[in-house]
């Protein structure tokens, strides 16, 4: 079976300028960005994230995907794990990456469980809202094409501004 998996990676470094370099082809890949160290305000980042952000996100990405006329993707809860666990780890590493001590994207899509023959990651760092992390991999082709791929489920995950999206077709 052939698997495919086209991992993204996106840094806002200034707070309120994105900066985008995911258009350029040498950010296809697993290159890791190291982002400048981040400032945190008290504990409390992720308080405007409770409720119902991952809804919030799955409604942007389909209305992406419904402008192409392509299904929408359905929330996975094991994919929402995922993503969720790799946000931590990037997180504890203050690094955007497709690595994880769980293994690539492919290998800890596996290991949830899920049959799936085509995947894909974006991670963002530095956007302050779901609709900013959105708009940033929006505006950035391959990470569009991501949004946009031939996928049926989807995960999300956020820690520290560190944004994770997973995208997979299972059967
Ligand atoms: C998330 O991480 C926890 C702790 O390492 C692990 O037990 C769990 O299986 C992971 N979940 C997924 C879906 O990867």
């Amino acid at each position: 079976m052939v698997r495919l998996i086209n991992q993204l990676l996106l840094a806002s470094f200034a707070p309120s300028i994105t900066g985008l370099y995911a258009g350029l082809p040498e950010d296809r890949g697993s290159r890791d960005v190291k982002p400048h160290p981040i400032k945190h305000v008290g504990s409390s980042r992720d308080m405007f994230l409770a409720g119902d952000w991952r809804s919030d996100m799955l409604r942007m990405v389909n209305s992406q995907r419904a402008m192409r006329s392509l299904p929408a993707l359905i929330a996975n809860d094991l994919l929402n794990a995922a993503a969720q666990n790799h946000s931590n780890y990037q997180y504890s590493v203050q690094t955007m990456t497709h690595q994880d001590p769980a293994g690539s994207l492919g290998d800890r899509i596996t290991a949830t469980g899920l049959r799936w023959t085509n995947a894909g990651e974006n991670v963002a760092w530095n956007q302050k809202t779901p609709a900013e992390a959105m708009d940033s991999w929006v505006n950035s082709p391959h990470h569009l094409a991501n949004i946009l791929g031939n996928f049926n489920v989807a995960g999300f995950g956020e820690q520290g501004l560190y944004w994770t999206q997973i995208f997979a077709l299972i059967s």
